[in-house]
């Protein structure tokens, strides 16, 4: 999952617009997009467009937000998607893996009855939306089977924080919002799930997604959150490993497979151990889901 574009669940256009926007997941969003007066009528039009997006035989993964536990809504919302078998739900505003766990528990009450396999409906968790739950970044790794990623949020943070600002004027961001990113990634590897990185909000600013994008990858993100078609590929683009660094990949990886069972060789005037072979695998594994390798 390189891409993952948000897209209102109540708005019939723009769901159309972003089944060929490129994106490796839909979100389709019962939550902060969708205005509470048309939050029961977006379950219906977030049903509908499931079932029919799921007809076409190549389609993005389909993923639901569905509103946090601390509305009433989470098990309605639920109630009118999972017959529609979305690929997965994104659970936000969790405060920690027990609220992944309950989730998994929501999602296998209802599984049966939609005719989806036991386990098959994934959980991606946005765990950086409120302060207490940045303190939990390292509880999500016996949560659920189900969970595949985590990923985190600055503006309902900053909103819970009461600060006036989560970015600097040069768009970087700010002291908390990096410490909760930080965590999000060592919590996620932790869990041995993948993260996520946070939308960029400015989607006229080409340069500086790219650039978010490219930190993020260095320092262990393997995809990110979109809110605008625009952003699709630029994310792709940058998550998608190159031929060189598949090439290099490749080589480290039969390199060890030629010296047998050697804990360090060397390649090209380079030492590699093993830490380098578990990277060269990795990024193979991430190529493959791309399609280039
Ligand atoms: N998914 C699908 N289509 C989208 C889209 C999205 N997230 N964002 C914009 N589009 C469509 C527009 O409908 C428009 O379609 P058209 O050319 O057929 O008229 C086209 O892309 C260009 O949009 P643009 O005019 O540049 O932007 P906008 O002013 O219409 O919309 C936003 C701006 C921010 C309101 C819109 O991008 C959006 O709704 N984003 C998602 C917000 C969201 O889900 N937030 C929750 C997570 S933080
Ligand atoms: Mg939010």
């Amino acid at each position: 999952m390189r891409s993952l574009l948000f897209v209102p669940g109540d708005s019939e256009k723009k769901l159309a617009k972003g089944l060929s926007s490129g994106a490796d997941v839909l979100i389709v969003d019962l939550e902060d997009s969708v205005a509470a007066s048309a939050k029961v009528a977006a379950r219906a039009t977030t049903a509908a467009f499931l079932a029919e997006a799921r007809r076409a035989d190549k389609h993005p993964l389909l993923y639901v937000r569905v509103n946090a536990f601390d509305t009433d809504l989470t098990d309605g919302d639920l109630d009118a998607v999972l017959g529609a078998r979305p690929d997965g739900i994104m659970l936000p505003k969790s405060g920690s893996g027990a609220d992944v766990t309950r989730l998994d528990a929501k999602l296998t009450a209802r599984e049966p009855a939609a005719g989806i396999a036991d386990g098959a409906t994934k959980i991606v968790a946005i765990a950086t939306e409120t302060a207490a739950a940045v303190f939990h970044l390292g509880s999500y790794g016996a949560a659920s089977a189900r969970l595949v990623g985590l990923t985190w949020g600055a503006e309902d943070l900053s909103a819970d924080i009461g600060a006036e600002a989560n970015r600097f004027a040069d768009g970087s961001f700010r002291d908390p919002y990096r410490l909760a990113r930080t965590l999000s990634v060592l919590g996620a590897a932790a869990a041995g799930v993948q993260a996520i990185d946070t939308v960029f909000t400015a989607f006229r600013d080409e340069a500086g997604l790219r650039r978010e994008c490219e930190e993020a990858r260095i320092e262990g993100f393997t995809g990110k959150m979109a809110i605008h078609p625009a952003q699709v590929a630029v994310i792709n683009e940058v998550f998608t490993p190159s031929a060189a660094e598949v090439d290099k990949a490749r080589a480290i990886v039969a390199a060890f497979a030629a010296a047998g069972d050697a804990g360090v060789i060397g390649l090209d005037g380079e030492m590699l151990d093993r830490p380098h072979l578990r990277r060269a695998e990795r990024l193979l594994a991430r190529a493959r889901l791309a399609g280039i390798a």
